[in-house]
């Protein structure tokens, strides 16, 4: 009693420094993927290390599996937020700003990467701006790019995906909003349907599609694997995000805050970069250790056809992202 009673004299005490010590400004960091993935890790680390450096007068919340927005919803709010103290930030992946940038979608082009390192070399490059340009006019500040990794394909069926396009005929993948990733699946043998994230576990496990392309810790995390067959080791594509914040917030923020704010964003992305790299050897692990999907490397010939049967999709897109740009992007990665 005599306890309880201390502890509600210091109620009044604790709320006076809760004010003293409330933030000046609140990012709400929305994103669709689980707390243990590349984008997730970062998220979090990126909001303690605001805390840290602006000395609590920057409060980053984070919501991770969709809990606040889809990455349709989260683009508009941050399109239509006005507020100077409460800003929205996210980190959809790039495929999902296909209705804002046409450049943006070189990310998408099939075995434009060999790997990760291929794409720190554009993303680094002054390149990156190009890409990324315009979006400031549609209320969205780019502000960097964080790796999931390169996508594989998942399929629940008798047989793995090795052969285009007889093992895709008649089969229905899930794919985000993207128009080039619709075009590579048809080019492939296959049938698109667009669908949200949150919903891929369900229709997966209902058969409203039978396979789905993604990164390992999407797969693993949101235990796709359990509810297929064969996954089938493409790395077609990478799967990556650009961290965007409302253009009203970031522009009127305070230039000190706003550079602390940027400097942990930057070793968020150091950092992010670590993750991804870990979880695309741990996840795959995982994958094959659980034992629900076989996983299948393809063989050269096989890459190769996967290849030549989505070249046309680079034809298809040239004109609407640029051939120049393109042929700048191929330059820089020369192979
Ligand atoms: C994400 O990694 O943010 C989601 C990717 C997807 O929609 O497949």
């Amino acid at each position: 009693m005599k306890l309880l009673f201390r502890a509600l004299l210091l109620v009044p005490l604790a709320l006076a420094n809760m004010q003293a010590f409330a933030a000046d400004y609140t990012i709400k960091f929305s994103h669709v993927v689980a707390p243990k993935t590349p984008k997730g890790q970062a998220a979090e680390l990126f909001a303690k290390l605001v805390d840290e450096r602006t000395k609590g007068r920057v409060k980053v919340e984070v919501f991770p599996n969709s809990q606040l927005y889809n990455d349709k919803k989260v683009l508009e709010a941050m399109r239509l937020s006005s507020s100077k103290t409460t800003g929205i930030m996210a980190a959809p992946s790039l495929s999902k700003f296909v209705k804002f940038s046409k450049t943006l979608q070189t990310f998408d082009l099939p075995y434009l990467f060999n790997d990760l390192n291929d794409v720190h070399k554009l993303v680094d490059s002054p390149l990156m701006d190009q890409l990324a340009t315009g979006l400031d006019k549609k209320g969205l500040r780019a502000l960097t790019v964080w790796d999931n990794g390169m996508k594989v394909f998942s399929i629940k069926a008798d047989k793995p995906l090795r052969n285009t396009p007889a093992d895709f005929n008649g089969m229905k993948f899930r794919i985000q909003s993207s128009n080039i990733a619709a075009s590579m699946i048809k080019n492939l043998g296959g049938t698109p349907q667009k669908l949200p994230f949150k919903e891929v576990y369900t229709s997966l496990g209902q058969g409203v599609v039978d396979g789905q392309e993604n990164a390992w810790s999407n797969i693993y995390s949101k235990k796709f694997h359990e509810v297929q067959d064969f996954i089938s080791v493409s790395n077609h594509s990478y799967l990556g995000y650009l961290v965007v914040v409302s253009d009203e917030f970031w522009s009127n923020l305070p230039a000190d805050i706003r550079n602390q704010v940027a400097s942990a964003l930057k070793d968020a992305t150091d950092a992010n970069r670590q993750y991804a790299a870990a979880a695309d050897k741990s996840d795959r692990k995982k994958i094959e250790n659980d034992r629900y999907a076989k996983v299948v490397d393809l063989t050269d010939a096989e890459r190769a056809a996967w290849r030549k049967a989505t070249a046309p999709v680079w034809a298809e897109f040239r004109d609407e992202i640029g051939g120049k740009l393109i042929d700048d992007v191929k330059n820089l990665l020369a192979h």
